[in-house]
């Protein structure tokens, strides 16, 4: 085989990874935990054909990708390559649901869907775990995108990073449980600066690292067994609690990251309303690396909170997304 295509969904972590234990392999300081959506995913196509003859040729959302981008992904493609004894150049396509620059767009189905894609273009057919190693090579949380549903990622202890893998928390439960995300879109474009940068510099500069870390075993603890026990106001807790203290974190590294607009304060305020009013909405935020504020409800209020966001001064969007399956392939040529 020398194409395949592959489409993956993203994942928004409840608990978040922010910080690395080792950068050249990109392992995590910690564990993380996230569920996969249905919507705002990435669809890939790699072709070992040859590139432009001696380069890797990437092209994304219809425009040749930035030099940063194709850097990024050759650089990934190179680890295929070597696995797989081969050394011809590809043709990368690759398009995301949202437009990359929403700020939406993410690296976690981005990095998922080129794993599957270029491992089965080069003749390769891993097993899940050794693909979600290899997704977290070019982005962290990417590992976690090979699954669907919730998904737990591990830090792992081994220094070559085999056992910092992510698995589903669910392997295709009989009754999944109906939660929605409602994603809130705050601004337009691009955010400032990107999660990989930020989450270094904040491990460099901000005296609130080491006390983030330190909580992070506890958030996921709480976290398993809130999923486990379908309870949607214990999973909740820890979600905000656990996008709070990312963001403290790195608001107080040195200079600042700050990555909120006056309509992502507006609508917590207006989640937490929600859950105060009589009759009471359950709805739980999350915040990634952006402006963006993501809300974690049940299905049946999901029109409602979506609604409700829709109000707030500053959004200009609103949609509503649900669990989705892991990174597949979309066809085979
Ligand atoms: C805030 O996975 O984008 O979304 O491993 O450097 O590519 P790299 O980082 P990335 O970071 C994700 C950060 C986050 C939290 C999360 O998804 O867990």
């Amino acid at each position: 085989m020398t194409s395949a295509t592959a489409v993956a969904g993203t994942n928004i972590a409840l608990v978040k990874y922010w910080g690395k234990r080792d950068e050249a392999l990109n392992l995590p300081a910690t564990g993380s935990l996230s569920l996969t959506l249905d919507r705002l995913g990435t669809r890939t196509r790699v072709a070992f054909d040859g590139g432009t003859g001696t380069r890797d040729r990437v092209t994304l959302d219809g425009a040749p990708a930035d030099p940063k981008v194709s850097a990024r992904v050759s650089a990934f493609l190179d680890r295929v390559r070597a696995r797989a004894g081969i050394d011809r150049a590809a043709t990368v396509v690759t398009d995301n649901s949202v437009p990359t620059a929403s700020g939406l767009a993410s690296s976690a189905s981005g990095f998922a869907a080129l794993a599957l894609a270029a491992t089965r273009a080069a003749g390769l057919d891993l097993p899940p775990a050794e693909l979600s190693a290899l997704a977290r090579l070019g982005s962290g949380s990417a590992a976690r995108s090979i699954f669907g549903g919730f998904v737990e990622m591990a830090r792992g202890a081994r220094a070559d990073g085999s056992d910092a893998i992510a698995h589903p928390l669910e392997a295709e439960p009989r009754d999944p449980w109906e939660v929605r995300l409602i994603v809130a879109i705050t601004a337009a474009g691009a955010k400032a600066i990107g999660s990989t940068a930020a989450m270094t510099h904040t491990a460099r500069t901000s005296p609130f690292y080491a006390a983030w870390i330190a909580g992070v075993d506890a958030d996921l603890a709480a976290a398993r067994s809130a999923i486990a026990g379908r309870d949607l106001g214990a999973l909740g807790v820890v979600a905000e609690r656990s996008a709070l203290r990312m963001h403290a974190t790195a608001m107080a590294a040195d200079p600042p990251i700050v990555y909120w607009n006056p309509a992502t304060i507006a609508a917590l305020a207006r989640v937490r309303a929600l859950r105060d009013e009589s009759p009471a909405t359950p709805a739980f935020f999350t915040i990634d690396a952006g402006p963006h504020v993501k809300v974690l409800c049940g299905a049946a209020d999901a029109e409602r909170v979506a609604a409700a966001l829709a109000g707030v001064p500053g959004v200009l969007r609103t949609l509503i997304a649900a669990p989705g399956p892991g990174a597949r392939i979309a066809e085979a040529a």
